[in-house]
């Protein structure tokens, strides 16, 4: 019988992985009309790194970086009950978490996707944690992982200067509530923006005559940067005000301000809306572009590893991205 005990969660791990392959902004502007200046004002973005290699996925990435977590911990995988995969860019329709659950030998795991494409960390995270807190599972992987360098349209400056492809992995355990580290969230989602950042089925009318069936395919990200800088900048300081007024914390409280790496005007931006010193923000988007679901863990384990987080401090994460979808998760990070 599942006690039904509301539960903390805590963090016991992460893991990274990207691309060898990198390409820089120097190498872009062999491919599109722009320069490393360009791309460097306008978006913090040095060089990416991309997916290389027949038929190398997003399955690859997400099993490295769960790999690299579970190594750190010496956890056994048999040990995780819940995987979820944050992607927008899975290798199968029907989902790839389950490819992640066989091949890193995690058989006791449940195992789905989940997108919400650059606020898919922070809703996997959510979600997660409400397993925890209801006492249905005690350890759960979750993987922000993205390969949009597959679905860019390379002749698309606008866009394809943006993006790179990673994955990154978290480890979460059910705890006593004493040791809760993830204090607080609050999501948001407003469809009627979808159009801002999208990557739509096209369907080819009376594909097949007799049947009257419409089959169509994916093509490539659509995005109207100026509208999607606005609704970031707007939205995601409002998010971040509303959770720690749930929470009493005052924003002088506040360590760390880890945001999407989506660009580093954004990121500033937010921080100066909340009048939130620039030295707090953790920001790694220079080396690896924005990649989508990938970029929150993707620095969160970079941060970690440099030993910034200390007892007692308070992290406050922020995704948002298509759907338009955002939230903000606030983390107290204990040793
Ligand atoms: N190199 C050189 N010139 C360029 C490039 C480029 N790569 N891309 C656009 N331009 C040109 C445009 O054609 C335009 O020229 P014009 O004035 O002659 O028409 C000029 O630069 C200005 O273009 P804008 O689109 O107005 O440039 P802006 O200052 O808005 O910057 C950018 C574009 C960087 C995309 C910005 O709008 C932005 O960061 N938006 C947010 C995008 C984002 O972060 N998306 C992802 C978040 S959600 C998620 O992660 C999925």
């Amino acid at each position: 019988m599942k006690s039904l005990m509301m539960q903390g969660t805590r963090i016991l791990a992460t893991g990274s992985a990207v691309p060898d392959s990198s390409l820089s902004n120097d190498e872009i502007s062999k491919i599109v009309e722009t320069s490393d200046d360009w791309i460097v004002t306008r978006t913090g973005i040095k060089e990416r790194r991309l997916l290389t290699g027949h038929n190398k996925s997003v399955i690859d990435l997400a099993v490295v970086a769960s790999l690299n977590a579970l190594d750190k911990i010496s956890m056994n995988p048999a040990e995780i009950d819940l995987i979820i995969l944050a992607t927008s860019t899975p290798n199968d329709l029907f989902g790839s978490a389950s490819q992640v659950q066989a091949q890193i030998k995690a058989f006791n795991a449940v195992a789905f996707d989940l997108t919400a494409a650059c606020s898919g960390f922070v809703l996997a995270m959510v979600t997660a944690s409400q397993f925890i807190r209801n006492g249905t599972y005690k350890n759960i992987l979750v993987i922000g992982a993205d390969v949009l360098s597959k679905w860019v349209d390379w002749s698309d400056r606008s866009t394809c200067i943006l993006f790179g492809d990673g994955a990154g992995a978290m480890i979460l355990q059910s705890s006593i509530k004493e040791d809760n580290q993830l204090l607080g969230f609050q999501l948001n989602t407003d469809g009627n923006q979808s159009n801002c950042l999208s990557l739509v089925y096209k369907e080819e009318i009376n594909s097949h005559p007799i049947l009257k069936l419409h089959k169509g395919y994916f093509k490539y990200i659509v995005m109207n940067g100026k509208e999607v800088y606005k609704f970031a900048v707007s939205q995601v300081p409002l998010s971040i005000l509303k959770c720690l007024n749930s929470l009493n914390i005052s924003i002088n409280d506040i360590d760390w301000l880890l945001l999407h790496q989506a660009n580093h005007r954004i990121l500033k931006a937010v921080a100066d809306k909340l009048s939130i010193d620039n030295e707090k923000i953790i920001m790694n988007l220079n080396k690896y572009g924005n990649t989508s679901a990938a970029s929150i863990p993707l620095a969160f384990d970079e941060a970690l590893s440099q030993g910034k987080f200390a007892h007692n401090d308070i992290i406050v994460i922020s995704g948002f991205g298509a759907g338009l979808t955002w939230g903000t998760i606030i983390v107290q990070w204990k040793l």
